[in-house]
């Protein structure tokens, strides 16, 4: 953790891709600092890893202001809250919560509010002897982050004046950023190099800081001051993530639908089953890139290896059957949810 803030950008001029997101945030800031104002509340959702606690810093940052950091499941009280309010904030302070959908309803009813009228209720007492007072608040700025915005409350997401998206960042995004990241730790890598780690990190900047790290790890018990394109080539395939980002995992999954389903449709308890993972973590952690990247999808039936699955594993191709052995054993599937984000 410490790393990575050591190697976070603090300016949005050095924050790599998200294009127009920092076209309209610069502009809001501007606006904001202009009127001497706090920013109006800002939810930004996507998928984990790609930067979104880092934009909540940078936007403190360009604010010239403090920010305070905790999180949804952090916050367990209402007291929680209304302690981080009123003792933790000054005007125009950013207050980050990360994962803020799983806030708790208690906290979430507290925290409309402070969004709103910058005045937080505060309960004395116990019982009948109980009683209310509510407290000024300082006029901050909340940064919200979720991976499910579909999670998020309609109350909730009416209070954020700023909401925003981040996307995928591309291979050159990323192999720009590994490339600040090895200039920062001090050491040199071809511009090939950081382009096959860019290649294989799945679109996401956490990934290819990652990757940067194990393969300089490789290069240097080499004996290597630079870390070359067949350094990171050989690094990388020792880590077992494949040309298109794959990790072993990921390839355990595909392969199972494939020989032991062929191909499916299948349920995705049963397909998390015979790889030995609960269907949660299916769905959430594996599916939304092998799913975004057409590698498998989600049918009605259950899951489908894609034509692209199995070329890639390197099996002959038979398209799904009409009327399959496994039904979907998955009805609370969350295909129609956020997931796939
Ligand atoms: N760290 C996290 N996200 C980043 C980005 N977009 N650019 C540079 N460093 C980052």
């Amino acid at each position: 953790m410490e790393l990575d803030g050591a190697l976070r950008p603090r300016s949005l001029a050095d924050y790599v891709g998200q294009k127009k997101l920092k076209e309209k945030l610069s502009v809001y800031l501007s606006a904001a600092k202009g009127r001497s104002e706090a920013l109006d509340h800002v939810l930004l959702y996507g998928p984990p890893g790609l930067g979104k606690t880092t934009l909540a810093h940078i936007i403190a940052y360009e604010l010239g202001v403090n920010i305070r950091v905790t999180s949804g499941p952090a916050i367990e009280k209402p007291g929680d809250l209304a302690a981080i309010l009123t003792n933790a904030l000054d005007d125009g302070d950013v207050l980050f919560i990360d994962e803020i959908h799983r806030l708790g309803r208690v906290a979430e009813e507290h925290l409309y509010p402070a969004m709103e009228d910058f005045k937080v209720d505060i309960i004395l007492g116990q019982g009948p002897a109980a009683r209310t007072i509510r407290l000024d608040l300082p006029r901050f700025t909340l940064v919200g982050a979720t991976t499910r915005s579909g999670l998020i409350t309609g109350p909730m997401r009416s209070r954020f004046g700023i909401i925003e998206h981040l996307e995928y960042y591309t291979t050159q995004e990323l192999a720009a950023g590994v490339a600040r990241d090895a200039d920062l730790l001090g050491f040199k890598i071809d511009s090939e190099a950081a382009t096959e780690i860019g290649r294989r990190a799945r679109g996401t900047m956490r990934i290819a800081k990652r990757l940067l790290r194990r393969v300089r790890d490789f290069a240097e018990v080499s004996g290597e001051d630079t870390v070359s394109l067949v350094r990171a080539r050989s690094a990388l395939n020792e880590l077992d993530i494949d040309e298109l980002g794959l990790e072993a995992r990921d390839r355990v999954i595909l392969e199972a639908l494939i020989t032991k389903f062929a191909g499916g449709p299948t349920g995705v308890n049963t397909l998390a089953t015979a790889v030995g993972e609960d269907g949660n973590t299916l769905e959430e952690v594996y599916e939304p890139f092998l799913i975004q990247n057409g590698f498998l999808s989600r049918t009605p039936r259950g899951r489908v290896a894609t034509e692209r699955a199995y070329g890639h594993l390197g099996y002959a191709y038979t398209p799904p059957a009409q009327s399959g052995l496994f039904a979907d054993d998955n009805e609370n599937s969350s295909e129609t949810s956020d997931l796939a984000l």
